[in-house]
């Protein structure tokens, strides 16, 4: 079966699914994104990634192609025909198009796409159970990373640079020394007093929506955490160290630029977080 994109108001083949050679999107990345899970057929975290989405729209005086609620069916309506019960559904908003020119346009029709992957869960549990090797390498993105702009080319030379160290995540580090997120996860440790940190959504991140949902289970759990910033230094003296996100929901994180992080195998506190993330995205599934 041929996968199935939502272009601009129509269901279509992916062999058909074009956008304009001048679409602020393609000249400019002038636009916004988001990533969800799809887990046994359910949309994980719907709700918040549609309000995260239309802040990011609000911060760069971008209008909306339709309302929320209108986006919420034609989302579940792109994942019913493609047929996917575990996956990823990439969504993503442009200016739209106009000839190239800097400044915004005096009119221009926001242009939205949608498209959706199978995930292969099984190799994510895996995965997870065995932890993953991340590396630490520069942060050159701009100062409003709270925005989920399209525009990645700084995350994706980091994730390469991982990559062609064996890591599966690059570590983002400041001009600071502090770590600042993964190159598209957020990035949780324990310190050696056993401590739970991750870096406050103040300090030039994204707002993950995985971070808040385990925020929320952990006080739930009464499992107390700090939200400060950690330098890499403190980071490579971590007991454990885990990433968040959409995709990865918790993984642990066993290595640091080759070093164990605390006995190099996945710890305590990070199997809670999977076993407690776990249970949150069952509790999607009708
Ligand atoms: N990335 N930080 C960055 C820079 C990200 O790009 C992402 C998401 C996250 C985690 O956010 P969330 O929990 O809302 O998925 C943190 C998505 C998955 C991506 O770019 O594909």
């Amino acid at each position: 079966m041929s996968r199935i994109a939502y272009v601009n108001g129509a269901y279509q083949s992916m062999a058909d699914a074009m956008v304009n050679i001048e679409d602020r999107g393609y000249q400019f990345a002038d636009g916004v994104y988001e990533g969800i899970l799809v887990y046994k057929g359910a949309l994980i975290d719907l709700d918040p990634h549609i309000e995260r989405l239309w802040r990011s729209l609000g911060e760069l005086q971008m209008a909306a192609p339709m309302g929320k609620g209108p986006l919420g069916f034609v989302i579940r309506e792109v994942v019913r025909r493609n047929r996917v019960q575990n996956g990823f559904v990439y969504l993503q908003i442009t200016r739209g198009v106009a000839p190239r020119d800097h400044a915004f346009p005096e009119f221009s029709i926001p242009a939205l796409t949608i498209t959706c992957k199978r995930l292969n869960s099984d190799a994510i549990e895996q995965r997870a159970r065995k932890g993953v090797a991340a590396s630490s390498q520069p942060d050159m993105r701009w100062g409003r990373c709270d925005v989920k702009s399209i525009s990645l080319l700084p995350n994706i030379l980091a994730k390469q640079a991982a990559r062609e160290v064996g890591a599966f995540e690059a570590i983002l580090i400041d001009d600071d020394g502090l770590v600042s997120e993964g190159s598209s996860t957020n990035i949780w440790m324990v310190s050696t007093s056993g401590e739970l940190i991750t870096r406050s959504t103040d300090d030039n991140i994204l707002p993950g929506i995985t971070r808040a949902s385990i925020k929320t289970l952990c006080a739930a759990h009464q499992i107390s955490f700090t939200e400060r910033a950690f330098t890499l230094e403190e980071a490579m003296d971590a007991r454990e160290m885990f990433l968040t996100s959409s995709t990865a929901g918790a993984m642990p994180i066993v290595t640091l630029d080759g070093c164990m992080v605390g006995d190099g195998k996945v710890g305590p506190v990070s199997l809670k977080m999977i076993d407690i993330y776990r249970k949150h995205l069952d509790s999607h599934v009708t």
